[in-house]
C-alpha cells in the first residue's frame, strides 16, 4: 500500500499501542491525526511522554484533544483532514476497575464505538479498524482461542464492552458497507506498556526488591504479545480489510505463559529474586488467553516473532532510559 496517500485517524494516540501505531504510520509516510482525550486511568505526564515520541517520529502527525463520544467534532475533524482510514484504539482499558465502573465502560467503549464508526461513514472514511480484546473469550476451556469460538459469555464488564463493540461493528458494516476489522489484541507489552499492567509492575518493583501482589496459585497465563507484532498486525489488517468487509483477527502470540514463568522471566532480566504476596484471584480475570492465530496467519501473513523473554528484556532497557519521565527513580 502507498501510505503516502492515506490519511489515517487515530484514536487513542497518546496511549500505548496508539502511540506505537502512530509511530509507524509517519514512518511509512502517512498523513497521522491523532486523538485522545488523555483519560485520567493514568497520568497525563505518561500521555504526553507518548505523545512527544510520536512528534520526534517527525512526519506529518496533528493531534486533537476530544472526547471519542463526540461524533460532531470527530467528523468535522476527519472531514477537515481528508481522513482515508481509522484505528481506532481509545478506551477505557482495563479489566478490574471496570467492574467498579461498568456505566462508564459502557459509556466510552461501546457508545464511542458506535461514534467513532459513525463520524467515519460520515466523513467518507474507506476503512475502519477497532481493538477489540482476547477477554471476549471468557473462561471458555477450549483453548487455543480461535476467531469462530463460541464467545457468549464475557465474565468483566470490559470484556462486554468489547464483544458489544464487535456486534456494532458488524451492524454497522452490513448497513453501510464500510470495512472493518476488529483485533482481538492478547495482553500486549513492550516499551510504553500501560503502568497498571503486571510486566510494567513487575519490572518496577522487582528491580527494586519491594513486593509484588500474585493473584491466584501462579498458573493462571496469558499469551503476552509484543508491541511490534501487535502493530504489523495492524498494518497488514489495515492493508487487507477492504478485501473482507467485516472480520475479526486474533494478534496474539501462540506462546502462553504461567504468571509464576512470568515473574522468574522478570526475575532473569533484572537481576533479583521476587517478593511474593499471593493473594486470591480477582473477579473478572480470566484464567488463561491463548490465541489460535491460523486465521490471521492465512489471511493477513501474521506472525509473532518476539519471544516474551526478549520483549522483556527490551521493555525493562526502555524503562531504565526513560526512568526520569516515568517517575521510577
Ligand atoms: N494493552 C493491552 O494488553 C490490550 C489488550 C487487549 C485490548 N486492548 C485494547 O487496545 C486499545 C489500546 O489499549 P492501550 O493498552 O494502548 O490502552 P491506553 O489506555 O494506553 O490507551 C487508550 C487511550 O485512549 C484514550 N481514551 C480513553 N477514553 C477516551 C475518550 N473518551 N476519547 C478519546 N480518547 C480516549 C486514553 O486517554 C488512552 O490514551 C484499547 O481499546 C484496549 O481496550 C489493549
Amino acid at each position: 500500500m502507498d501510505y503516502s496517500n492515506e490519511s489515517i485517524l487515530v484514536t487513542g494516540a497518546a496511549g500505548f499501542i496508539g502511540s506505537h501505531v502512530c509511530c509507524e504510520l509517519l514512518g511509512r509516510g502517512a498523513k497521522v491525526v491523532g486523538v485522545d482525550n488523555f483519560d485520567p486511568y493514568y497520568s497525563r505526564e505518561l500521555k504526553d511522554h507518548n505523545l512527544q515520541m510520536v512528534r520526534d517520529a517527525g512526519g506529518d502527525f496533528a493531534f486533537a484533544e476530544l472526547d471519542i463520544c463526540s461524533t460532531g467534532s470527530l467528523e468535522r475533524l476527519m472531514s477537515e483532514h481528508g481522513v482515508t482510514g481509522v484505528v481506532h484504539l481509545a478506551a477505557k482499558a482495563g479489566v478490574r476497575p471496570s467492574i467498579a465502573d461498568p456505566v462508564g465502560y459502557a459509556k466510552i467503549n461501546v457508545m464511542g464505538t458506535q461514534s467513532v464508526l459513525s463520524a467515519a461513514t460520515g466523513a467518507g472514511c474507506k476503512r475502519v479498524l477497532a481493538a477489540s480484546s482476547s477477554s471476549v473469550y471468557g473462561n471458555n476451556e477450549k483453548i487455543p482461542f480461535a476467531e469462530t469460538d463460541f464467545i457468549e459469555h464475557p465474565i468483566s464488564p470490559y470484556a462486554a464492552t468489547k464483544r458489544s463493540c464487535e456486534l456494532i461493528a458488524d451492524t454497522h458494516h452490513y448497513l453501510t458497507g464500510l470495512p472493518i476489522a476488529m483485533l482481538r489484541f492478547f495482553t500486549v507489552f513492550g516499551p510504553g506498556q500501560r503502568p497498571d499492567l503486571a510486566i510494567r509492575i513487575f519490572l518496577g518493583k522487582i528491580s527494586k526488591g519491594e513486593t509484588i501482589k500474585m493473584f491466584g496459585d501462579g498458573s493462571m497465563s496469558r499469551d503476552f504479545t509484543y508491541i511490534d507484532d501487535i502493530v504489523s498486525g495492524v498494518m497488514a489488517a489495515y492493508e487487507r480489510i477492504d478485501s473482507h468487509g467485516y472480520r475479526i483477527w486474533n494478534l496474539g502470540s501462540d506462546h502462553p505463559m504461567e504468571l509464576r514463568e512470568l515473574i522468574s522471566t522478570v526475575e532473569r532480566v533484572v537481576g533479583r529474586e521476587a517478593v511474593v504476596n499471593q493473594l486470591p484471584m480477582q473477579p473478572g480475570d480470566v484464567d488463561r488467553t491463548w490465541a489460535d492465530l491460523s486465521r490471521s496467519k492465512d489471511e493477513l501473513g501474521y506472525r509473532a516473532c518476539t519471544s516474551i523473554a526478549d520483549g522483556i528484556a527490551q521493555q525493562w532497557v526502555w524503562m531504565q532510559e526513560h526512568a526520569d519521565a516515568l517517575g521510577c527513580r
